[in-house]
């Protein structure tokens, strides 16, 4: 069975999130999963990825295909480069300056455009890419919504018995775009309606993705319910509720994410031996230039900075946490007033808070695993990865209970989680209050049950939250299909 990922991000070449992480580790599980799965994954050609591929000393090989993208009067031309490396799902990267050789992923005022490029470029070449049609090319966020209109429609000559699958990482996101595009995208106005591209008379690249796909996923059970009520659904709550949605939880790299072996650690550790875990602790205080204060949790975030994520609940207690007592070290990048926040709360806290507004992967590692408990009070979180991230580091996960939060984190209560029955600490309400109590309640298993705390660590340690569960469930989607 030939699996064609599609994507804007994959990493290690060009993540912003958790989309990035999933498509860098999916592809590589189902192969690992079924010898007869030949999958890859194709990518823009980011000036992002050729830094990342220049320093590890990659240079991807011209594939000699090209497809010639007719956007009206004008045509642009995209290059196939492949990445091949031991042991690892290929990786096509689509090569055209004009539209993907800019310093940024996104953010740009014809991204609509540019991954309407992408779809089309794609789409042309999906035959050549694997050797063979593709049985099912398998499209990740709004970026790529446009490939299930194509197949279904114009392209289902070039394609004939190709299936494709819609997932969605974030409702949030729906590349909505004027209609005076939709000449460029290659459909014709058939499927401009209400069940398909057409949103108040706009196109909408996910709507139509998830309408003309043969399958809708997303990346928990939770989520996809949730998406399917008015308080999560975007506004596509009632198109949603018409069709299936398959939620398959992510997993995660477990080879990347290893205390055992982590070159980003100072020191190594396991379940049984959480003295390493200590060694790391003390590296991150050092970094920030703080005593070590055993009793006193450090509390870690590492998050992007945007309204989804809950952080304002986060600066809402600040002021707060010498009471608790506890110490936060914050990383990561976003929307300026979060930015600033932070920034803010690190100058006039520093005795307790710190900041580092940057996108540092080493960093990420370094933090999630020396903190002894990780923040996640995400209004919504479609499944959410750094909460597994640091289940698997020994760090204790405070999530508020949604989608995939909701999905991996079990709190039973105190007593359950003293007596190895959970995994982290989860409050209803996404509110400050709601926080606070999560906070308390974890401080003071912390300081007063030390033993119950390392209970709730070796708990989480032992969960297996690699890719093989979720790559069988999307082997059964793809031969149902
Ligand atoms: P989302 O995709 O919504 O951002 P996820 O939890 O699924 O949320 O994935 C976030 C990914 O991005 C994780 O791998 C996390 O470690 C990483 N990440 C987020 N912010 C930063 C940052 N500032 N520096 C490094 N990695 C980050
Ligand atoms: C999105 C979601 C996040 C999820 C990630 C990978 O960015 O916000 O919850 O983990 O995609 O699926």
């Amino acid at each position: 069975m030939r699996i064609l990922h599609v994507s804007s991000e994959c990493a290690p070449w060009a993540k912003s999130g958790g989309l990035g992480d999933v498509v860098g580790a999916l592809p590589d599980a189902l192969c690992r999963a079924d010898d007869g799965v030949q999958a890859a994954v194709v990518m823009p050609f980011y000036r992002k990825a050729q830094v990342a591929l220049a320093k590890r000393g990659l240079a991807p090989s011209d594939t000699g295909i090209v497809a010639d993208v007719s956007l009206g009067p004008a045509t642009a031309r995209v290059r196939f480069l492949r990445l091949d490396r031991p042991g690892r799902a290929p990786v096509f990267f689509a090569a055209n300056d004009a539209a993907f050789g800019r310093d940024g992923l996104y953010g740009y005022d014809d991204d609509s455009l540019r991954f309407i490029l992408f779809s089309k470029a794609v789409v042309g070449v999906a035959r050549e890419l694997l050797g063979a049609p593709p049985h099912v090319i398998h499209c990740h966020d709004w970026h790529t919504g446009l490939i299930p209109g194509l197949v279904a429609t114009n392209a289902r000559a070039l394609l004939p018995g190709t299936r494709t699958v819609m997932t969605v990482h974030n409702l949030a996101y729906q590349g909505i775009c004027s209609k005076e595009l939709l000449p460029l995208t290659g459909l014709s106005w058939d499927v401009f309606h209400l069940d398909a591209y057409e949103w108040f008379d706009h196109i909408n690249l996910l709507k139509g993705g998830m309408a003309l796909a043969n399958a809708v996923t997303t990346v928990s059970p939770t989520y996809a319910r949730e998406i399917q009520t008015p308080e999560f659904g975007a506004q596509l709550d009632g198109f949603l509720r018409r069709r299936r949605v398959f939620g398959i939880l992510n997993g995660i790299d477990t080879e990347e994410w290893d205390p055992t072996s982590d070159p980003h650690l100072a020191a190594h550790y396991d379940a049984d031996h959480l003295d390493g875990k200590r060694a790391v602790r003390a590296a991150l205080l050092q970094r920030c230039g703080w005593s070590e204060q055993p009793e006193v949790p450090v509390l870690g975030v590492v998050s992007r900075m945007t309204a989804q994520k809950g952080l304002d609940l986060v600066l809402a207690l600040i002021s707060e946490l010498y009471a608790f007592p506890a110490r936060l070290v914050v990383l990561g990048t976003g929307v300026p007033r979060l930015e600033d926040g932070f920034r803010l709360a690190a100058r006039h806290y520093g005795r307790n808070v710190r900041a580092q507004i940057a996108f540092d992967v080493p960093l990420s590692h370094a933090l999630i695993a020396g903190c002894d408990a990780l923040l996640v009070p995400s209004r919504f979180e479609p499944c959410g990865l750094t909460q597994m991230y640091a289940m698997r580091c020994g760090t204790v996960p405070i999530v508020h209970a949604t989608g995939g939060l909701a999905d991996t984190v079990r709190d039973p209560g105190d007593g359950g989680l003293a007596g190895g029955e959970g995994t982290g600490f989860a409050f209803g309400h996404p509110t400050a209050v709601g926080l606070r109590w999560a906070i308390g309640r974890a401080v003071r298993m912390f300081r007063e049950h030390p033993e119950g705390w390392r209970t709730i660590q070796r708990t989480g340690m032992a969960r297996d939250w690699s890719w093989s569960r979720s790559a069988a469930d999307y082997l059964r989607l793809y031969r149902a299909l």
